[in-house]
């Protein structure tokens, strides 16, 4: 075998058994680009009102419940079969380690290879940027453990 070919099919295995791993182990989302990193929810989380709360948790129940479960457990109606299970957003601490812009980035962006869609403008659910804040900021409040 020529050097070339050689150097490819030693990347050809690494790139297999890297998938391979990955299908495996738990999964690990991917990580949003520095420039949504750095976002923050707009809202004042402290000074959340009940009709912003009430106006959010409508967009939760419509269209996010049936896989994240009306706890924020993962367990919606939808979940049961799914490869990759939808998150748990009460887990303890989860929220915590979650940042805003990582959050929002994988909400408007979906998360490839799973059943997490995109949701910002232009998708079916077409979320303006102002609704995925408002649901994200609801999804802080109501299941941070
Ligand atoms: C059809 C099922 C489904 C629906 C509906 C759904 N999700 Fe998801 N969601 C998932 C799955 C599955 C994952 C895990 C993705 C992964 O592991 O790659 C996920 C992951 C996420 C994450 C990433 C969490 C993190 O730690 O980065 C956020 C945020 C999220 N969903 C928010 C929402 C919101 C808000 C809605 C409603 C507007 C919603 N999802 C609707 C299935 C769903």
């Amino acid at each position: 075998m020529k050097m070339k070919s050689m150097i490819s099919f030693a990347i050809g295995i690494i790139l297999v058994a890297t998938t391979m791993v990955t299908h495996a182990a738990d999964r690990k989302m991917a990580t949003a680009p520095a420039d949504f990193l750095k976002m923050t929810n707009p809202n004042d989380m402290d000074d959340l009102d009940k009709k912003f709360l009430k106006k959010a948790k409508k967009v939760y129940k419509r269209k996010c419940k049936k896989c994240h479960g009306s706890k924020g457990d993962g367990k919606g109606s939808a979940a049961d079969d799914m490869e990759i299970q939808p998150t748990a957003f009460n887990k303890a601490g989860y929220m915590e380690s979650r940042k805003d812009g990582q959050l929002f980035w994988i909400l408007k962006k979906g998360s490839e290879g799973s059943e997490m869609e995109a949701f910002g403008p232009g998708t079916d659910a077409n979320l303006s940027d102002e609704e995925m804040w408002s649901v994200l900021a609801y999804i802080r409040k109501e299941f941070t453990k």
